[in-house]
């Protein structure tokens, strides 16, 4: 019998279940009492389990070499940058993503706190709640600038909500749809001119080698005095001590934060004291509709592999590699 374990966050409801159990696989979740950024702890844990669900969770080498039976991680999500790719090469493992689900969720957790740091959100409704009423003018998103780095599916999918708000729109990306740029009123800039052009800049690139630090103290020194930062892409593509200074000089005005450099968000960051940055912990890919249609991808694509099928649009690593067994 295949045996799939889901090491994700999450996973303890959804549509997995049945349709692995219908396909007479068995789905077990993990034990979340135990520490699985540990690798000795994953490497116990996902023993005899030839396919795993995984969320953000790393899997180094040490974890991949030593788990002989593995033959594919299906990570429920997009990044997959905490899964090493040379050792899954290496050992034939294949690594796939869920695409395509989870984009507007993300595009309308950017937008939000896009929407929340324009008007003064969450401070307006804490001073209420303490009977403190204070009237600050803050600046019109409509008619402002974005700047998306990243015009890729979630790229594209705040650039159409940010056009909706009556913004204008500026890109840069190495590898843009010419399809959306044919039917969206987007400007496709250098990185240099959108950050010196935009009031809102929005990462949605990979964390990639070339992307690590992309938002650095040199960066941030090129964006335009006041503007803000919003970031659900991932923590390595910001130095978050450049961008703290950059928020403590008023060099930024505010910053929208989903994903950090180190997660869980330490208890010792300064970000987490810092009344201009609004923080939320890894949330922004997941809604009711992203969480069913994550699960379900990925149950289907460790099914696809199994019958010797080959889901090459979820499939991450193995480049040119022909004939993949299973077994
Ligand atoms: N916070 C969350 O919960 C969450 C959820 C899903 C995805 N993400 C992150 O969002 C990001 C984007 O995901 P996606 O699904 O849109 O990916 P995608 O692959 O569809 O798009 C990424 C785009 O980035 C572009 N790109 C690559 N290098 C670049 C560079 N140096 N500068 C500018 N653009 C560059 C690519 O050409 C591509 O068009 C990823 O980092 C992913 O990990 C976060």
């Amino acid at each position: 019998m295949l045996k799939v374990l889901c090491t994700a966050l999450n996973a303890e409801e959804g549509p997995h279940f049945s349709i692995l159990r219908n396909a007479g696989a068995s789905c077990d979740v993990v034990d979340r009492s135990l520490d699985l950024t540990k690798p000795d702890v994953l490497r116990k844990v996902i023993a005899g389990y030839p396919a795993i669900i995984a969320g953000s969770e790393p899997f180094p080498a040490e974890v991949i070499n030593s788990s002989p039976e593995l033959r594919v991680i299906a990570r429920a999500g997009v990044g997959f940058d905490a899964i090493n790719l040379p050792a899954c090469d290496a050992r034939q493992i294949v690594v796939a993503t869920t695409p395509g689900v989870n984009h507007h969720a993300v595009a309308e957790h950017a937008i939000a706190m896009l929407m929340a740091i324009a008007r003064g959100f969450p401070s307006c409704d804490q001073e209420v709640r303490k009977c403190v009423w204070t009237r600050v003018s803050r600046p019109r998103v409509m008619g402002s600038t974005i700047g998306l780095i990243g015009l890729g599916r979630i790229g594209q999918a705040t650039a159409t909500r940010a056009i909706g708000l009556g913004m204008k729109v500026l890109c840069c990306d190495p590898y843009p749809s010419a399809e959306f740029l044919k039917s969206y009123a987007v400007e496709m800039v250098s990185l240099d001119e959108l950050l010196s052009r935009s009031d809102y800049v929005s990462l949605h690139s990979p964390s990639i080698a070339e992307t690590k630090h992309l938002i650095n103290a040199k960066t941030l020194d090129k964006m335009k005095t006041g503007s803000v930062l919003i970031n659900t892409a991932r923590g390595q593509l910001v130095d978050e001590t450049a961008l703290i200074a950059a928020l403590k000089s008023g060099k930024l005005r505010a910053a929208g934060l989903d994903v950090f450099e180190v997660e869980p968000l330490p208890a010792s960051s300064p970000l987490l004291q810092m009344p201009n940055v609004l923080l939320s912990g890894h949330i922004a890919g997941l809604d009711n509709e992203s969480h069913n249609g994550t699960w379900e991808l990925a149950a289907q694509i460790i099914l696809k592999l199994k019958a010797g099928e080959w889901p090459q649009e979820c499939i991450q690593n193995l480049k040119g590699v022909q004939n993949w067994k299973w077994a």
